[in-house]
Protein backbone atom coordinates (compact mmCIF):
# COMPACT_ATOMS: atom_id res chain seq x y z
CA UNK A 1 0.00 0.00 0.00
CA UNK A 2 1.26 3.04 -0.97
CA UNK A 3 1.80 6.27 1.73
CA UNK A 4 3.66 9.33 1.82
CA UNK A 5 6.07 10.51 3.86
CA UNK A 6 6.55 13.55 5.16
CA UNK A 7 9.20 15.47 7.30
CA UNK A 8 7.97 18.96 8.06
CA UNK A 9 9.28 22.30 8.48
CA UNK A 10 10.79 23.30 5.06
CA UNK A 11 8.80 26.69 3.75
CA UNK A 12 7.53 25.94 0.33
CA UNK A 13 9.35 28.52 -2.02
CA UNK A 14 9.19 28.49 -6.35
CA UNK A 15 6.41 28.06 -9.38
CA UNK A 16 4.30 25.71 -9.75
CA UNK A 17 2.14 24.74 -13.09
CA UNK A 18 -1.28 23.91 -12.31
CA UNK A 19 -3.10 21.04 -14.59
CA UNK A 20 -6.34 21.36 -16.07
CA UNK A 21 -9.35 21.06 -13.67
CA UNK A 22 -10.23 17.42 -13.16
CA UNK A 23 -14.21 18.19 -12.23
CA UNK A 24 -14.19 20.03 -16.12
CA UNK A 25 -12.37 17.46 -17.74
CA UNK A 26 -14.99 14.87 -16.27
CA UNK A 27 -17.69 16.46 -17.80
CA UNK A 28 -16.02 17.50 -20.98
CA UNK A 29 -14.86 13.66 -21.21
CA UNK A 30 -18.43 12.51 -21.01
CA UNK A 31 -19.73 15.45 -23.56
CA UNK A 32 -17.06 14.60 -26.21
CA UNK A 33 -18.84 10.98 -26.99
CA UNK A 34 -21.79 12.76 -27.83
CA UNK A 35 -20.51 13.71 -31.70
CA UNK A 36 -19.69 10.91 -34.49
CA UNK A 37 -16.98 13.04 -35.50
CA UNK A 38 -13.71 13.30 -33.47
CA UNK A 39 -12.97 15.41 -31.07
CA UNK A 40 -9.34 16.61 -29.79
CA UNK A 41 -8.80 17.88 -25.77
CA UNK A 42 -5.89 19.17 -24.45
CA UNK A 43 -5.01 19.86 -21.12
CA UNK A 44 -6.24 16.51 -19.81
CA UNK A 45 -5.62 16.23 -15.95
CA UNK A 46 -3.42 12.58 -15.69
CA UNK A 47 -5.44 11.70 -12.35
CA UNK A 48 -6.77 8.72 -11.41
CA UNK A 49 -10.95 9.76 -12.03
CA UNK A 50 -10.32 11.40 -15.64
CA UNK A 51 -8.24 7.83 -16.20
CA UNK A 52 -11.71 5.48 -14.65
CA UNK A 53 -13.62 7.96 -17.05
CA UNK A 54 -11.77 7.11 -19.93
CA UNK A 55 -11.46 3.50 -19.27
CA UNK A 56 -16.12 3.76 -18.66
CA UNK A 57 -15.92 5.13 -22.26
CA UNK A 58 -13.88 2.59 -23.98
CA UNK A 59 -15.83 0.04 -22.15
CA UNK A 60 -18.97 0.67 -24.32
CA UNK A 61 -16.76 1.46 -27.86
CA UNK A 62 -15.53 5.05 -27.80
CA UNK A 63 -12.06 5.28 -29.07
CA UNK A 64 -9.72 7.23 -27.70
CA UNK A 65 -5.97 8.02 -28.62
CA UNK A 66 -3.45 9.46 -26.19
CA UNK A 67 -1.43 12.19 -28.11
CA UNK A 68 0.58 12.58 -25.24
CA UNK A 69 0.30 12.67 -21.36
CA UNK A 70 -2.59 14.99 -21.56
CA UNK A 71 -3.98 15.02 -25.04
CA UNK A 72 -6.49 12.73 -26.13
CA UNK A 73 -8.58 12.71 -29.74
CA UNK A 74 -12.01 11.22 -28.52
CA UNK A 75 -14.24 9.52 -31.10
CA UNK A 76 -17.80 8.11 -30.46
CA UNK A 77 -18.30 7.19 -34.08
CA UNK A 78 -18.33 3.09 -32.53
CA UNK A 79 -20.31 3.34 -29.16
CA UNK A 80 -22.01 -0.53 -28.98
CA UNK A 81 -23.82 -0.06 -25.89
CA UNK A 82 -25.20 2.46 -23.68
CA UNK A 83 -25.22 0.39 -20.73
CA UNK A 84 -22.11 1.22 -18.19
CA UNK A 85 -21.46 -1.45 -15.38
CA UNK A 86 -18.62 -2.59 -13.97
CA UNK A 87 -17.16 -2.47 -10.50
CA UNK A 88 -14.41 0.73 -11.47
CA UNK A 89 -17.14 2.99 -12.24
CA UNK A 90 -18.69 2.96 -8.89
CA UNK A 91 -15.25 4.65 -7.83
CA UNK A 92 -16.50 7.90 -9.50
CA UNK A 93 -18.62 10.28 -9.06
CA UNK A 94 -18.89 11.73 -12.52
CA UNK A 95 -19.53 8.41 -14.51
CA UNK A 96 -23.22 10.01 -13.95
CA UNK A 97 -22.58 12.65 -16.22
CA UNK A 98 -22.52 9.48 -18.79
CA UNK A 99 -26.35 9.30 -18.15
CA UNK A 100 -26.67 13.30 -19.56
CA UNK A 101 -24.16 12.42 -22.26
CA UNK A 102 -25.98 8.66 -23.29
CA UNK A 103 -29.65 10.01 -23.42
CA UNK A 104 -28.72 13.48 -25.00
CA UNK A 105 -27.58 11.22 -27.79
CA UNK A 106 -29.25 8.02 -28.08
CA UNK A 107 -32.24 8.20 -25.97
CA UNK A 108 -31.19 5.49 -24.09
CA UNK A 109 -29.00 4.87 -20.66
CA UNK A 110 -27.79 2.51 -17.82
CA UNK A 111 -25.10 3.25 -15.34
CA UNK A 112 -24.16 1.89 -12.29
CA UNK A 113 -24.91 4.12 -9.37
CA UNK A 114 -21.63 6.69 -8.71
CA UNK A 115 -19.34 6.58 -5.95
CA UNK A 116 -16.94 8.96 -5.34
CA UNK A 117 -15.35 10.64 -2.01
CA UNK A 118 -17.57 10.15 1.38
CA UNK A 119 -18.63 13.62 2.01
CA UNK A 120 -22.42 12.84 2.65
CA UNK A 121 -25.28 11.30 1.36
CA UNK A 122 -25.16 12.55 -2.52
CA UNK A 123 -28.26 12.43 -3.49
CA UNK A 124 -29.09 13.15 -7.32
CA UNK A 125 -33.00 13.17 -7.20
CA UNK A 126 -32.41 16.58 -9.04
CA UNK A 127 -30.83 15.00 -12.18
CA UNK A 128 -33.46 12.29 -11.87
CA UNK A 129 -35.94 15.45 -12.19
CA UNK A 130 -34.40 16.95 -15.24
CA UNK A 131 -34.48 13.82 -17.08
CA UNK A 132 -38.15 13.19 -16.49
CA UNK A 133 -38.74 16.64 -17.66
CA UNK A 134 -37.00 16.41 -20.50
CA UNK A 135 -39.26 13.12 -21.55
CA UNK A 136 -37.12 10.33 -20.12
CA UNK A 137 -40.22 9.10 -18.17
CA UNK A 138 -38.65 6.15 -16.22
CA UNK A 139 -35.44 8.24 -14.82
CA UNK A 140 -34.72 6.22 -11.50
CA UNK A 141 -32.29 4.17 -9.97
CA UNK A 142 -33.03 0.36 -10.62
CA UNK A 143 -32.11 -2.99 -8.27
CA UNK A 144 -29.12 -3.74 -8.61
CA UNK A 145 -28.08 -0.02 -8.28
CA UNK A 146 -28.14 1.11 -11.99
CA UNK A 147 -29.51 4.83 -12.81
CA UNK A 148 -31.82 4.31 -16.15
CA UNK A 149 -33.77 7.02 -18.08
CA UNK A 150 -34.91 5.88 -21.59
CA UNK A 151 -36.94 8.29 -23.49
CA UNK A 152 -38.58 8.27 -27.12
CA UNK A 153 -38.31 11.94 -27.36
CA UNK A 154 -36.53 14.52 -25.67
CA UNK A 155 -38.19 17.99 -25.06
CA UNK A 156 -37.02 21.14 -23.92
CA UNK A 157 -38.49 21.65 -20.60
CA UNK A 158 -38.23 24.26 -17.89
CA UNK A 159 -36.17 23.01 -14.53
CA UNK A 160 -36.14 24.97 -11.76
CA UNK A 161 -33.05 22.95 -9.50
CA UNK A 162 -34.18 22.95 -5.87
CA UNK A 163 -30.50 23.64 -4.73
CA UNK A 164 -27.18 24.80 -6.40
CA UNK A 165 -25.87 21.43 -7.79
CA UNK A 166 -22.71 21.20 -10.14
CA UNK A 167 -23.44 17.52 -11.10
CA UNK A 168 -27.19 18.33 -12.18
CA UNK A 169 -26.54 21.64 -13.89
CA UNK A 170 -23.95 19.69 -15.70
CA UNK A 171 -25.58 16.29 -16.44
CA UNK A 172 -28.81 18.40 -17.59
CA UNK A 173 -26.93 20.55 -19.67
CA UNK A 174 -26.05 17.29 -21.51
CA UNK A 175 -28.95 15.78 -22.07
CA UNK A 176 -31.08 18.62 -23.89
CA UNK A 177 -28.27 20.12 -25.94
CA UNK A 178 -29.58 18.37 -28.68
CA UNK A 179 -33.52 18.25 -27.55
CA UNK A 180 -36.41 19.53 -29.24
CA UNK A 181 -36.85 23.27 -28.73
CA UNK A 182 -35.31 25.41 -25.39
CA UNK A 183 -34.53 24.22 -22.23
CA UNK A 184 -34.37 26.75 -18.98
CA UNK A 185 -32.42 25.49 -16.35
CA UNK A 186 -32.95 27.92 -13.40
CA UNK A 187 -30.98 28.30 -9.85
CA UNK A 188 -28.22 26.52 -12.46
CA UNK A 189 -24.81 26.38 -10.41
CA UNK A 190 -21.99 28.51 -12.08
CA UNK A 191 -19.08 27.20 -10.76
CA UNK A 192 -15.91 27.72 -13.73
CA UNK A 193 -16.24 24.40 -14.65
CA UNK A 194 -19.59 24.14 -15.56
CA UNK A 195 -18.92 27.34 -17.43
CA UNK A 196 -16.10 24.85 -19.24
CA UNK A 197 -18.37 22.10 -20.34
CA UNK A 198 -20.68 24.45 -21.72
CA UNK A 199 -17.93 26.22 -23.76
CA UNK A 200 -17.07 22.82 -24.92
CA UNK A 201 -20.65 21.86 -26.02
CA UNK A 202 -20.90 25.15 -27.74
CA UNK A 203 -17.91 24.66 -29.37
CA UNK A 204 -19.32 20.96 -30.83
CA UNK A 205 -22.22 22.91 -31.85
CA UNK A 206 -24.23 23.25 -29.10
CA UNK A 207 -26.49 26.56 -28.55
CA UNK A 208 -26.09 27.09 -24.26
CA UNK A 209 -26.63 30.73 -23.33
CA UNK A 210 -25.73 31.50 -19.44
CA UNK A 211 -23.08 29.46 -18.20
CA UNK A 212 -21.67 31.41 -15.50
CA UNK A 213 -25.23 32.87 -14.29
CA UNK A 214 -27.91 31.11 -12.44
CA UNK A 215 -30.32 31.27 -15.49
CA UNK A 216 -29.12 28.53 -18.44
CA UNK A 217 -30.97 28.33 -21.69
CA UNK A 218 -30.38 25.45 -24.16
CA UNK A 219 -32.02 25.72 -27.59
CA UNK A 220 -31.62 22.25 -29.25
CA UNK A 221 -29.50 21.28 -32.18
CA UNK A 222 -29.84 18.53 -34.35
CA UNK A 223 -26.11 17.34 -34.22
CA UNK A 224 -22.43 17.99 -32.90
CA UNK A 225 -19.71 18.12 -34.29
CA UNK A 226 -15.69 17.52 -33.61
CA UNK A 227 -13.58 20.45 -32.16
CA UNK A 228 -10.05 21.30 -30.98
CA UNK A 229 -10.38 22.11 -26.93
CA UNK A 230 -8.35 23.34 -24.40
CA UNK A 231 -9.46 22.29 -20.46
CA UNK A 232 -9.37 25.22 -18.08
CA UNK A 233 -6.69 24.89 -15.45
CA UNK A 234 -7.45 23.23 -11.88
CA UNK A 235 -9.13 26.20 -9.18
CA UNK A 236 -8.63 23.44 -6.50
CA UNK A 237 -5.04 22.34 -7.04
CA UNK A 238 -4.28 26.04 -7.71
CA UNK A 239 -6.08 26.71 -4.06
CA UNK A 240 -4.17 23.90 -2.55
CA UNK A 241 -0.66 25.01 -3.79
CA UNK A 242 -1.57 28.72 -2.70
CA UNK A 243 -2.43 27.51 0.66
CA UNK A 244 0.60 25.04 1.05
CA UNK A 245 2.39 28.42 0.64
CA UNK A 246 0.55 29.70 3.33
CA UNK A 247 0.70 27.26 5.71
CA UNK A 248 4.26 26.70 5.89
CA UNK A 249 5.45 30.24 5.79
CA UNK A 250 6.50 29.99 2.24
CA UNK A 251 6.23 31.78 -1.21
CA UNK A 252 4.99 30.17 -3.98
CA UNK A 253 3.81 31.37 -7.58
CA UNK A 254 1.11 28.91 -8.95
CA UNK A 255 1.20 29.71 -12.76
CA UNK A 256 -1.00 28.66 -15.69
CA UNK A 257 -4.37 29.67 -13.35
CA UNK A 258 -6.86 31.86 -14.00
CA UNK A 259 -6.80 34.41 -11.29
CA UNK A 260 -10.15 35.27 -11.33
CA UNK A 261 -11.47 31.67 -10.42
CA UNK A 262 -9.41 32.32 -7.31
CA UNK A 263 -10.56 35.37 -6.16
CA UNK A 264 -12.51 33.81 -3.15
CA UNK A 265 -9.26 31.80 -2.01
CA UNK A 266 -6.78 35.19 -2.37
CA UNK A 267 -9.21 37.11 -0.58
CA UNK A 268 -9.34 34.63 2.31
CA UNK A 269 -5.33 35.09 2.15
CA UNK A 270 -5.15 37.88 2.72
CA UNK A 271 -7.49 38.07 5.43
CA UNK A 272 -5.40 35.23 7.10
CA UNK A 273 -2.16 38.14 6.54
CA UNK A 274 -0.72 36.79 3.58
CA UNK A 275 0.61 38.99 0.59
CA UNK A 276 -0.76 38.18 -3.10
CA UNK A 277 0.38 39.37 -5.95
CA UNK A 278 -1.51 38.82 -9.55
CA UNK A 279 -0.51 38.74 -12.99
CA UNK A 280 -2.75 37.34 -16.11
CA UNK A 281 -1.78 33.83 -15.22
CA UNK A 282 -0.33 33.29 -12.27
CA UNK A 283 -0.84 34.46 -8.57
CA UNK A 284 1.79 34.46 -5.73
CA UNK A 285 1.41 34.04 -2.14
CA UNK A 286 3.82 35.11 -0.04
CA UNK A 287 3.55 34.18 3.99
CA UNK A 288 5.77 35.62 6.78
CA UNK A 289 4.80 35.83 10.59
CA UNK A 290 1.72 33.70 12.05
CA UNK A 291 -1.63 33.25 10.21
CA UNK A 292 -4.49 35.48 11.77
CA UNK A 293 -8.08 33.74 12.49
CA UNK A 294 -11.29 34.52 10.30
CA UNK A 295 -14.30 33.31 9.75
CA UNK A 296 -15.53 31.21 6.86
CA UNK A 297 -18.36 29.61 5.21
CA UNK A 298 -18.45 27.44 1.91
CA UNK A 299 -20.56 28.50 -0.56
CA UNK A 300 -21.35 27.64 -4.58
CA UNK A 301 -19.33 29.70 -6.38
CA UNK A 302 -18.27 32.54 -6.48
CA UNK A 303 -18.13 31.84 -3.05
CA UNK A 304 -15.55 30.23 -0.76
CA UNK A 305 -15.65 26.18 -2.57
CA UNK A 306 -16.35 23.43 -0.45
CA UNK A 307 -13.05 21.59 -1.79
CA UNK A 308 -11.01 23.97 -0.53
CA UNK A 309 -12.57 23.78 3.21
CA UNK A 310 -10.20 21.35 4.54
CA UNK A 311 -7.40 23.07 3.34
CA UNK A 312 -8.08 26.37 4.94
CA UNK A 313 -9.45 24.27 8.43
CA UNK A 314 -5.70 22.99 8.25
CA UNK A 315 -3.93 26.60 8.09
CA UNK A 316 -6.71 27.94 10.39
CA UNK A 317 -5.65 25.22 13.08
CA UNK A 318 -1.64 27.51 13.08
CA UNK A 319 -3.34 30.74 13.17
CA UNK A 320 -3.93 33.60 16.03
CA UNK A 321 -7.25 32.80 18.06
CA UNK A 322 -10.37 31.04 17.17
CA UNK A 323 -11.36 30.23 13.88
CA UNK A 324 -14.93 29.24 12.56
CA UNK A 325 -15.41 27.41 9.55
CA UNK A 326 -19.21 26.60 8.76
CA UNK A 327 -19.71 23.58 5.54
CA UNK A 328 -22.36 24.71 3.72
CA UNK A 329 -22.48 22.39 0.74
CA UNK A 330 -21.95 18.49 2.26
CA UNK A 331 -22.96 17.42 5.44
CA UNK A 332 -20.33 14.71 5.87
CA UNK A 333 -16.43 16.87 5.45
CA UNK A 334 -15.07 16.99 9.14
CA UNK A 335 -13.98 13.26 8.60
CA UNK A 336 -10.32 14.38 8.86
CA UNK A 337 -10.34 16.80 11.95
CA UNK A 338 -9.69 13.51 13.80
CA UNK A 339 -6.47 13.15 12.00
CA UNK A 340 -5.79 16.76 12.60
CA UNK A 341 -6.45 16.32 16.43
CA UNK A 342 -3.93 13.50 16.43
CA UNK A 343 -1.63 15.97 14.85
CA UNK A 344 -2.32 18.88 17.93
CA UNK A 345 -4.79 20.55 16.52
CA UNK A 346 -7.15 22.31 18.51
CA UNK A 347 -10.41 21.68 17.10
CA UNK A 348 -14.45 20.88 18.03
CA UNK A 349 -16.69 20.05 15.43
CA UNK A 350 -20.72 20.55 16.06
CA UNK A 351 -22.80 19.32 13.13
CA UNK A 352 -21.80 21.50 10.00
CA UNK A 353 -19.18 23.79 12.30
CA UNK A 354 -15.77 23.88 13.13
CA UNK A 355 -14.86 25.81 16.13
CA UNK A 356 -11.02 26.01 15.39
CA UNK A 357 -8.08 27.50 18.56
CA UNK A 358 -4.92 28.28 16.30
CA UNK A 359 -2.64 26.10 18.28
CA UNK A 360 1.69 26.97 17.45
CA UNK A 361 2.24 23.77 15.76
CA UNK A 362 1.58 20.29 14.50
CA UNK A 363 3.07 17.50 15.26
CA UNK A 364 3.96 14.55 12.90
CA UNK A 365 1.41 11.34 13.34
CA UNK A 366 0.60 8.36 11.01
CA UNK A 367 -2.52 9.51 9.50
CA UNK A 368 -5.07 8.12 6.62
CA UNK A 369 -6.20 10.32 4.15
CA UNK A 370 -10.41 10.52 4.41
CA UNK A 371 -10.73 11.50 1.19
CA UNK A 372 -9.77 13.25 -1.71
CA UNK A 373 -9.28 17.17 -0.53
CA UNK A 374 -8.82 16.26 3.05
CA UNK A 375 -6.18 13.93 1.79
CA UNK A 376 -4.21 17.05 0.39
CA UNK A 377 -5.22 18.83 3.06
CA UNK A 378 -3.10 16.63 5.79
CA UNK A 379 -0.13 16.47 3.78
CA UNK A 380 -0.04 20.16 4.07
CA UNK A 381 -0.52 19.94 7.65
CA UNK A 382 2.34 17.59 7.55
CA UNK A 383 4.43 20.09 5.58
CA UNK A 384 4.00 22.37 8.32
CA UNK A 385 4.72 19.65 11.36
CA UNK A 386 7.85 18.74 13.51
CA UNK A 387 8.55 15.56 12.37
CA UNK A 388 7.62 13.06 10.58
CA UNK A 389 4.36 11.77 9.29
CA UNK A 390 3.23 9.12 7.46
CA UNK A 391 -0.13 9.37 5.07
CA UNK A 392 -1.88 6.12 4.14
CA UNK A 393 -4.79 5.56 1.81
CA UNK A 394 -2.91 8.11 -0.90
CA UNK A 395 -5.12 6.48 -3.80
CA UNK A 396 -7.81 9.31 -2.66
CA UNK A 397 -4.80 12.16 -3.30
CA UNK A 398 -4.49 10.47 -6.40
CA UNK A 399 -7.54 10.71 -7.78
CA UNK A 400 -7.06 14.36 -8.49
CA UNK A 401 -4.00 15.91 -8.29
CA UNK A 402 -1.44 15.00 -10.52
CA UNK A 403 2.28 14.43 -9.23
CA UNK A 404 1.00 15.47 -6.25
CA UNK A 405 4.46 14.82 -4.36
CA UNK A 406 6.86 15.64 -7.88
CA UNK A 407 5.10 19.08 -7.30
CA UNK A 408 5.61 19.82 -3.85
CA UNK A 409 9.49 18.34 -3.62
CA UNK A 410 10.06 20.54 -6.98
CA UNK A 411 8.93 23.70 -4.31
CA UNK A 412 11.16 22.37 -1.68
CA UNK A 413 9.05 19.71 0.21
CA UNK A 414 10.29 16.78 2.31
CA UNK A 415 7.81 14.37 0.61
CA UNK A 416 8.27 10.78 -0.65
CA UNK A 417 6.13 7.94 -1.86
CA UNK A 418 7.23 4.95 -0.34
CA UNK A 419 5.57 1.32 -0.30
CA UNK A 420 7.63 -0.17 2.42
CA UNK A 421 9.26 0.32 5.77
CA UNK A 422 12.68 0.28 4.43
CA UNK A 423 11.81 2.69 2.16
CA UNK A 424 10.78 5.17 5.12
CA UNK A 425 13.93 4.68 7.08
CA UNK A 426 15.53 5.42 3.62
CA UNK A 427 14.08 8.36 3.33
CA UNK A 428 14.44 9.15 7.24
CA UNK A 429 18.06 9.10 7.10
CA UNK A 430 18.15 11.30 3.70
CA UNK A 431 16.37 13.95 4.98
CA UNK A 432 18.24 13.80 8.82
C1 LIG B 1 -19.21 18.43 -7.58
O1 LIG B 1 -19.86 17.36 -6.92
C2 LIG B 1 -17.73 18.12 -7.52
N1 LIG B 1 -17.51 16.85 -8.19
C3 LIG B 1 -17.26 18.08 -6.07
O2 LIG B 1 -15.86 17.92 -6.09
C4 LIG B 1 -17.62 19.40 -5.41
O3 LIG B 1 -17.30 19.29 -4.03
C5 LIG B 1 -19.09 19.72 -5.57
O4 LIG B 1 -19.46 19.67 -6.97
C6 LIG B 1 -19.47 21.09 -5.03
O5 LIG B 1 -18.74 22.08 -5.70
C7 LIG B 1 -17.41 16.79 -9.50
O6 LIG B 1 -17.51 17.79 -10.21
C8 LIG B 1 -17.13 15.46 -10.10
P1 LIG B 1 -23.29 19.01 -6.22
P2 LIG B 1 -21.40 17.11 -7.12
O7 LIG B 1 -24.25 18.31 -7.10
O8 LIG B 1 -21.76 17.53 -8.50
C9 LIG B 1 -26.90 18.27 -3.10
C10 LIG B 1 -13.81 17.01 -5.48
O9 LIG B 1 -13.18 16.94 -4.40
N2 LIG B 1 -27.61 17.56 -4.19
O10 LIG B 1 -22.91 20.41 -6.58
O11 LIG B 1 -21.73 15.74 -6.68
C11 LIG B 1 -25.64 17.54 -2.66
O12 LIG B 1 -25.92 16.51 -1.76
C12 LIG B 1 -15.29 16.74 -5.49
O13 LIG B 1 -13.27 17.26 -6.57
C13 LIG B 1 -28.87 17.06 -3.97
O14 LIG B 1 -29.44 17.14 -2.88
O15 LIG B 1 -21.97 18.15 -6.08
C14 LIG B 1 -24.84 18.67 -2.06
O16 LIG B 1 -25.28 18.93 -0.77
C15 LIG B 1 -15.82 16.30 -4.19
N3 LIG B 1 -29.53 16.44 -5.02
C16 LIG B 1 -25.21 19.86 -2.96
O17 LIG B 1 -26.43 19.50 -3.58
C17 LIG B 1 -28.97 16.30 -6.25
O18 LIG B 1 -29.61 15.74 -7.15
C18 LIG B 1 -24.17 20.18 -4.03
O19 LIG B 1 -23.82 19.00 -4.74
C19 LIG B 1 -27.67 16.81 -6.47
C20 LIG B 1 -27.01 17.43 -5.41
Amino acid sequence: MEQYVIKGGAPLVGDVEIGGAKNAALGILAASTMTDETVLIENVPDVRDTKVMMQAMESIGVIIDHIDRHTIKVNGRNIRSQIVDGDYIKRIRASYYLIGALLGKYKSAEVTLPGGCNIGTRPIDQHLKGFKALGAKDAGVVGGGMIVAHADHLKGAHIYLDMVTVGATINLMLASVMAEGQTIIENAAKEPHVVDVANFLNCMGANIKGAGTDVIRIKGVERLHGTEYTIIPDQIEAGTFMFAAAVTKGDVTVRNVIPKHLESISAKLIEIGCEIEESDDAVRVVATGRLDHTHVKTLPYPGFPTDMQPQITVALGLATGTSIVTESIFENRFKYVDELIRMGANIKVESSTAIIEGVDKYTGAGITAPDLRAGAALVIAALAADGYTTVDDIRYIERGYEDFDTKLRNLGAMIEKVDNDRDIQKFKLRVG
